[in-house]
């Protein structure tokens, strides 16, 4: 084992976790996770922010398993967010734009 150099951006960790049918959980990707990632991926690249200031990771299971809702990781998914993949897209695009310029507020 070794070190390497630490991530350049931020690190975002969003739940597209999908069971099959019958599981008894439920799954954050079958409520727009993966729709999600993408709206976010575009709107940050559009602003010049993806991959050089923020990431959004997919994930199979930050172990919250809501019945609705994509479960969110910041900060290495110590601070979880619960959102809803349309109604709450704007507002989480706003935290990612923090995390990208965390000197900026
Ligand atoms: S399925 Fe999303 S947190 Fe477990």
């Amino acid at each position: 084992m070794r070190p390497l150099k630490p991530l350049p951006h931020a690190l975002v960790l969003l739940c597209n976790r999908q069971r099959p049918p019958g599981a008894a959980k439920p799954s954050c990707g079958f409520h727009g996770a993966d729709a999600l990632r993408g709206w976010l991926k575009q709107r940050l690249k559009e602003e010049g922010l993806w991959g050089q200031a923020v990431r959004v990771s997919p994930v199979d299971c930050l172990d919250i398993c809501p019945k609705a809702g994509v479960v969110i990781g910041l900060d290495g998914g110590r601070r979880l967010l619960l959102v809803d993949a349309e109604a709450d897209r704007e507002a989480l695009l706003e935290e990612l734009r923090a995390l990208a310029r965390p000197d900026a507020g």
